[in-house]
C-alpha cells in the first residue's frame, strides 16, 4: 500500500478502499468506485459553497490564509505593490512572468491602443436610465462587447484569445468611465493615450472641459490598489469566469458572469456597503451600539469589510491600503468617515464575537475610503474592483482552456425532492 494513500473502510459493506493522496488532495472520482452494490452510483462529495474542493490546478495565485500571504506567480504582494505597477502586474498574471523591456513595451502599447471603444458603444450606454448603477452597465456592455468582436467564440485559437486579452483590459476602464459619466451627466471623454494605465483612467473619469491634471500620489495609489485587487485566485467571480468560460462561450460572455458574480455584497459590492455602513452609523460615538447589532443579529446585520473565507489571521492587502491611506489623504484631506472606521476596528478586533470567528478587517474595509477621498462615488467601488480583476479572470479563463483534465463545469448534486408524481389536471387538485 502506497504511503501517500488514503484507506477508507466503508463500514455499510466492510469493503477497504486505497485512494492516492496528492497535492494535500484525494480525487472526488475516486471515491465513486466505492458502492454498496452493482447499482449504486458511487459515493460523491457534499461541498456545498466548495468550502474544501479544490476545482482546478493553477498556478497563478498562492494564498495562505493563516498566515496572511499573497503570492501572484510567486512574487509577493507587498514587494508588488511597492515596485510594480498595474500593467506589469497584469503581464505577470497572464503570462506567469515579468516581462523583458521589450515585451513590456509591447504590451503597454497593445493595452494602450485598444483603449478606444466602437462609437455604438456609447448610443448602447446611452440607452440606460439616468441613474442605471455603473456595475450593471458594465457588466451588460461587455457583454455586447462580443457582438462586436464575433472572432472570440474562437477560445481554442491562442492568438484569437491573445487579441480579446488586450482588448479586454484596455476598454474595461474606458466602459467604467463612460458608465460614470452617463450617471452624471457629464460627456464621455475619450481615452488619452499620452497618459498611463491609472492616470488615463483618472481623466476619462474626472476631465470637466480641457482641464485636469493627473496628480502623481493619486494615480500611484490608484496604481496600488489595482494591483492589490488584479487577481485572488478561485473566488467567487474567478469561479464564475471559469464555470462559464468551460462551456467555450466568448470571453466577453464569461466575463460579463464575473462582473455579475462581483456585483454581489458578499464580494466586490463589499467596499461599497463599507461606506454605506459608515455612513449609516455616522459618527464615532454610536459604533459601540452598531456592534452591538452586528452581535445581536443572528447574523443578518454583518460588518462589512470584516471576514474572509480565507484570510483568518489578516488581510495582507488591507495593511498596505491602510498605510497607503495616509498619503493619500495628505492630498485629497481627510476622508471624514475614517474616525468611525478606525473606532469600529479598534472595538472589533478586541471584541470577543470577532476574534473567535478570525474576523479582521479584509480589503475592502479601508479601499472605499481611499476610493471616496479621490473623487469616487460609492456607486463605483465595485466598478473599481472589476477593472484590475479584468487581468486575473482572463489569466484564470486561459488557464482553464489549456488545461487537459479541465471539462465543462458541472457539479452533481443530492436529490431530496418528491418522489415520481402523477400529473393532476387543475380543476381536479385540492
Ligand atoms: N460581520 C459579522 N459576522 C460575520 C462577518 C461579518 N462581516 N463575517 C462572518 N461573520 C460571522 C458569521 O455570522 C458566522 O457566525 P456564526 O458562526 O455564529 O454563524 C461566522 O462569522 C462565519 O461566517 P461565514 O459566513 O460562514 O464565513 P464565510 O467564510 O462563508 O464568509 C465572507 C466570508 C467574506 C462572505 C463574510 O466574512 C462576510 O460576509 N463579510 C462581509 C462582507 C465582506 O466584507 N466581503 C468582502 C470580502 S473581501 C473581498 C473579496 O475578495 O470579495
Amino acid at each position: 500500500m502506497s504511503k501517500d494513500s488514503l484507506t477508507i473502510t466503508d463500514n455499510r459493506t466492510g469493503r477497504v478502499y486505497e485512494a492516492p493522496i496528492q497535492n494535500g488532495t484525494i480525487k472526488a472520482l475516486d471515491l465513486r468506485k466505492i458502492k454498496i452494490d452493482d447499482g449504486d452510483f458511487g459515493l460523491m462529495t457534499y461541498d456545498p459553497a466548495y468550502t474544501n474542493t479544490a476545482s482546478c490546478i493553477s498556478r497563478i495565485t498562492f494564498i495562505d490564509g493563516e498566515k496572511g500571504i499573497l503570492n501572484y506567480r510567486g512574487y509577493p504582494i507587498g514587494d508588488l505593490a511597492e515596485r510594480s505597477n498595474y500593467l506589469e502586474t497584469a503581464y505577470l498574471i497572464v503570462h506567469g512572468e515579468l516581462p523583458r523591456k521589450a515585451e513590456y513595451e509591447s504590451w503597454v502599447d497593445s493595452i494602450t491602443h485598444h483603449t478606444m471603444v466602437h462609437e455604438n458603444i456609447k448610443e448602447l450606454m446611452g440607452a440606460f436610465r439616468y441613474d442605471a448603477h455603473p456595475m450593471g452597465m458594465l457588466a451588460s456592455t461587455v457583454a455586447a462587447l462580443s457582438t462586436f468582436y464575433p472572432e472570440a467564440k474562437d477560445v481554442r485559437d491562442k492568438a484569437v484569445r491573445s487579441g480579446q486579452i488586450f482588448r479586454l483590459i484596455a476598454k474595461i476602464p474606458t466602459i467604467a468611465a463612460f458608465a460614470h459619466r452617463h450617471s452624471v451627466g457629464l460627456p464621455y471623454v475619450y481615452p488619452d493615450n499620452d497618459l498611463s494605465y491609472c492616470g488615463n483612467f483618472l481623466q476619462m473619469m474626472f476631465r470637466v472641459s480641457n482641464r485636469y491634471e493627473v496628480n502623481p500620489v493619486l494615480e500611484r495609489a490608484l496604481e496600488v490598489l489595482f494591483i492589490l485587487h488584479a487577481d485572488h485566485e478561485q473566488n467567487c467571480s474567478t469561479s464564475a469566469m471559469r464555470g462559464v468560460g468551460s462551456s467555450e462561450s466568448d470571453p466577453y460572455s464569461s466575463m460579463a458572469a464575473a462582473i455579475g458574480a462581483l456585483y454581489g455584497p458578499l464580494h466586490g459590492g463589499a467596499n461599497e456597503q463599507v461606506l454605506r455602513m459608515l455612513g449609516e452609523i455616522g459618527s464615532k460615538d454610536r459604533v459601540p451600539a452598531f456592534i452591538n447589532e452586528v452581535k445581536t443579529s443572528g447574523g443578518e446585520v454583518r460588518l462589512m469589510g470584516f471576514g474572509h473565507r480565507v484570510y483568518k489571521n489578516f488581510d495582507p492587502r488591507a495593511i498596505i491600503i491602510k498605510r497607503m491611506a495616509d498619503q493619500v489623504f495628505e492630498v485629497t484631506g481627510r476622508n471624514p468617515y475614517l474616525d468611525i472606521a478606525l473606532e469600529l476596528e479598534r472595538i472589533a478586533l478586541e471584541d470577543e464575537y470577532f476574534v473567535k470567528r478570525k474576523l479582521y478587517p479584509n480589503v475592502d474595509f479601508y479601499s472605499g475610503l481611499i476610493y471616496q477621498a479621490m473623487g469616487f462615488p460609492v456607486d463605483m467601488f465595485p466598478v473599481l474592483f472589476a477593472i484590475p480583476r479584468t487581468s486575473g479572470w482572463l489569466a484564470q479563463w486561459e488557464e482553464m482552456l489549456e488545461d487537459k483534465e479541465q471539462k465543462i463545469a458541472r457539479p452533481r448534486q443530492i436529490y431530496l425532492g418528491a418522489g415520481r408524481r402523477d400529473y393532476v389536471p387543475l380543476d381536479k387538485r385540492s
